[in-house]
């Protein structure tokens, strides 16, 4: 009875560096791993829309590559909503077309691309967040190589995607709307994007104000979370 001393051998250094766990795609799971471990960037949401987005025509009067440098009084803004800032909550009163919108859409790509978490957006009611995606997030993802590659498209099998929720590694985009209570409880959010905050009802479904149901979505996140409320506000004083 004597031992197969041939096939006992230790594995030689070539094969450990092949496989550090000892079974085929081990490194590749290791990379995915470490993937996962990597810390926010440096970059700033105002270098990642310069570098990485397009506006389309289909929702964009100038379409092309976004510029900062467009609307220069927006990158103070974003960059706040970058990890870079220990900024956490950013409030902008503002007048109307300013731009304030696509710069909270830059705020929505540089999360999927770089700083991915639970997102949550919410329009005045269901019926705006449903048209918001198709005219704005559908050509944000769209136009900008690197989102097209990381959100499919939802009209794919298995795409974890619909109208209202963009799926990303490590992340999930869910968009609602004031006037829905269920939708503003549907899911912990790191990061929050309230748009026209203005046209939100006092209360949603009768389980009060909408802006603070969405704000308690993110309190688990503590110093890691991030709020955009934008709003061009109607009456004096309110
Ligand atoms: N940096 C930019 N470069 C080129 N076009 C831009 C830029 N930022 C915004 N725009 C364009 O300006 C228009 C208004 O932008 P946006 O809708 O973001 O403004 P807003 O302040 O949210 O407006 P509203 O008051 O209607 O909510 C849009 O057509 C948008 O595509
Ligand atoms: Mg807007």
């Amino acid at each position: 009875m004597s031992a197969p001393s041939s096939t006992a051998s230790p594995r030689s250094a070539a094969a450990l560096d092949d496989d550090v766990a000892g079974f085929d795609g081990a490194n590749d799971l290791l990379r995915a791993w470490s993937r996962g471990l990597r810390p926010d960037p440096d970059l700033t949401v105002s270098e990642w829309a310069d570098r990485h987005r397009w506006l389309s025509s289909r929702a964009s009067a100038e379409p092309g590559r976004y510029k900062t440098a467009r609307t220069p009084y927006m990158r103070e803004i974003m960059d706040a909503l970058s990890p870079v800032s220990p900024v956490q909550r950013v409030v902008f009163m503002k007048a109307a077309q300013v731009g304030a919108t696509e710069a909270g859409n830059c705020f929505i790509g540089f999360v999927m691309h770089h700083a991915p978490g639970p997102m949550l957006a919410v329009q005045p009611t269901v019926e705006l967040a449903k048209r918001n995606s198709r005219q704005r997030i559908d050509p944000l993802i769209e136009e900008s190589p690197e989102l097209r590659e990381r959100i499919k498209p939802a009209r794919s099998r298995d795409a974890g995607n619909t109208m209202l929720s963009k799926e990303f590694a490590g992340g999930i985009l869910i968009m609602t709307g004031a006037n829905s209570a269920v939708g503003l409880r549907s899911t912990p959010a790191r990061y929050l994007f309230l748009d026209e905050v203005d046209a939100y009802p006092a209360s949603a479904d009768e389980e009060g104000d909408p802006v603070s149901l969405a704000e308690a979505r993110s309190l688990t996140f503590a110093h890691r979370r991030k709020a955009l409320l934008i709003s061009t506000p109607t009456i004096r004083g309110l």
